[in-house]
């Protein structure tokens, strides 16, 4: 692998409705990276998705698409690593080591566990719970130093982090012991920001857009045809105020909020720009520009999709290409890993018993 100063990944579960927050918050962002001087990792998170049920031949095609996805949008896998989860055994492996790492206090503190398992938590699974466990492996396999997602994941990227200083800890002297320095694992930075770490429903500007909202017109789907997403976005629910000229102007109108940053996301400027144009109007104006805008930036990744999802052969090839590329670096983290915690390994050199 070539020397890079940044080591990138990122992950998004083949669970369904890709929509405009992911793009925003983290596909779209994937794509900016790898203008960094940085390898950059996207894994389609399939181990994740089945934390709760799901259908295996939707599930095939779900993986499929979410690759396509990331082609679509401009991920190239020819720099980038574009693989999924379960083809890299690493990453299972290396979770099972962090459990016997990570404190059920921490756990039990997590608040995207809380709201997925609702009030019937004793039926929740065990991997729903362990979730952000894998997670914290996903990343640290490859001891990346940078993670792009939406603000939603901050809390799980702490938790890596807690289990990284652990773990750094706990093993300090036979960190050093096998020429590892002070610390093995990174601090991980998360890379959380701009004008859609957090975009918002549709139809409520007090809830995030989800895969999960019952509501199609909460969201726009990355599949979505041109026509559908244009109204969907008449249709969003707004205030009757004309847009304010000052950021502050904002406080308090969520949905406006929300649409001036999905605007300002789309079109690579920030909120207090699109302000500076829009200042004054009303959404009867503001609304028809955030849809051409839309529909300009998302029709052609939808028809991209369309074409790749048509070949399925090639697609795989990218997924079996990535995850040769993953494992090599993450059998390196994980043979390191082994040795540290007091594992023996396999020997490439030992003879066969006689
Ligand atoms: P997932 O699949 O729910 O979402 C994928 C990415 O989209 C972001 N996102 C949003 N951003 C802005 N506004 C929204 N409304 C919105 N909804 C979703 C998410 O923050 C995420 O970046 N746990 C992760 C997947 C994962 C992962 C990883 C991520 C597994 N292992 C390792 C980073 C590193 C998840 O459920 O994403």
């Amino acid at each position: 692998m070539a020397a890079f100063t940044e080591l990138v990944f990122s992950g998004v579960q083949p669970t369904g409705n890709l929509h405009l927050g992911n793009y925003l918050g983290a596909v779209k962002r994937f794509v900016e990276m790898q203008e960094r001087d940085a390898q950059c990792l996207y894994c389609v998170v399939d181990m994740h998705a089945i934390t709760v049920w799901q259908d295996p031949e939707a599930l095939r095609g779900q993986i499929r698409e979410v690759t396509a996805a990331f082609l679509a949008a401009g991920i190239d896998p020819k720099r980038a690593i574009v693989f999924n989860q379960s083809q890299v055994p690493q990453h299972a492996e290396l979770a099972w080591i962090f459990n016997c790492v990570a404190r059920l206090g921490w756990l039990n503190r997590m608040t995207q566990f809380k709201e997925k398992a609702g009030k019937d938590r004793e039926n929740a699974s065990i991997g729903l719970y362990d979730y952000p466990v894998l997670m914290a492996a996903d990343i640290l396999a490859y001891r990346a130093t940078h993670v792009p997602v939406g603000e939603d994941q901050k809390q799980h990227l702490e938790l890596t982090r807690d289990i990284a200083q652990k773990f750094n800890t706990d093993f300090s002297g036979s960190i050093a012991a096998h020429g590892h320095g002070e610390a093995f694992f990174p601090m991980t930075e998360p890379l959380i920001g701009g004008p859609a770490a957090r975009v918002m429903s549709l139809r409520d500007g007090s809830k995030k857009m989800s895969k999960s909202d019952p509501s199609d017109n909460a969201r726009i789907n990355l599949t979505d045809e041109a026509d559908t997403i244009a109204q969907k976005i008449r249709r969003a629910k707004t205030d009757s105020e004309p847009l304010p000229s000052e950021i502050a102007g904002l406080k308090e109108r969520p949905e406006a909020d929300n649409l001036v940053g999905i605007y300002a996301a789309l079109a690579g400027i920030t909120r207090e720009e699109v302000l500076r144009d829009f200042g004054g109007a009303q959404f009867s104006t503001f609304k028809p520009a955030l849809a051409d805008l839309a529909v300009a930036s998302l029709a052609p990744i939808a028809g991209e999709m369309r074409r790749l999802t048509a070949d399925p052969g090639h697609i795989d090839a990218v997924l079996a290409d990535g995850a040769g590329r993953a494992e090599t670096i993450a059998a390196q983290t994980l043979d390191a890993v082994k040795d540290i915690v007091g594992f023996v390994r396999r020997s490439p050199n030992l003879q066969a018993v006689r």
